[in-house]
């Protein structure tokens, strides 16, 4: 059984270098980034609260493509340059975003949600997949959280 997450209250610095640990455990030895994807982003759901979507967008000839995740059924397919996660894979950038209905072509997969993280997973310089949490609270992230899954991202980016 595994139980990841960490003791309430804990710092956010803190929580992010146990979530670190952890997917480095969960993923260590293992070549199938689809099992290591689905892994994470069940971790990443049982370890941040207020989040109604945790997972994957994979870039595949030129667009976004759905990959593993935790929550409601989303849009399969995302142009490049699109979207908060079209724009974090072009630009190889993490967009924090504290009001998604604010965001110039946001792509509402859930109605519910208010603020997004995304973060790319980059390979040589450019994005191969992103790490999109999507929360119904408004400003529900901050630079600690984006540090945290940017190290996150990192990690990744030969497992996936
Ligand atoms: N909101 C994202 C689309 C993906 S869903 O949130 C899961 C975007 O604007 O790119």
């Amino acid at each position: 059984m595994f139980d990841f997450r960490p003791e309430p209250g804990t710092p956010k610095p803190e929580a992010y270098r146990q979530l670190l640990d952890a997917a480095e455990a969960l993923t260590a030895g293992e070549p199938d980034g689809v099992a290591n994807m689905a892994n994470i982003a069940a971790l990443l759901w049982d370890f941040l609260p207020e989040l109604n979507w945790s997972g994957f967008y994979r870039v595949i000839e030129g667009e976004l493509v759905l990959g593993p995740f935790v929550g409601r059924p989303a849009c399969i397919r995302i142009p490049m340059g699109q979207g908060v996660c079209g724009v974090a894979a072009k630009e190889g950038t993490t967009q924090l975003v504290e009001d998604v209905h604010a965001f110039p072509g946001h792509i509402a997969c859930d109605a519910v949600t208010n603020s997004e993280l995304v973060v790319p997973i980059l390979r040589d310089g450019k994005a191969i997949a992103v790490i999109d949490l999507d929360s119904p609270a408004k400003a529900r992230f901050d630079r600690e959280d984006a540090d945290g899954i940017e190290a996150l991202a990192r990690m990744l980016s030969d497992r996936i």
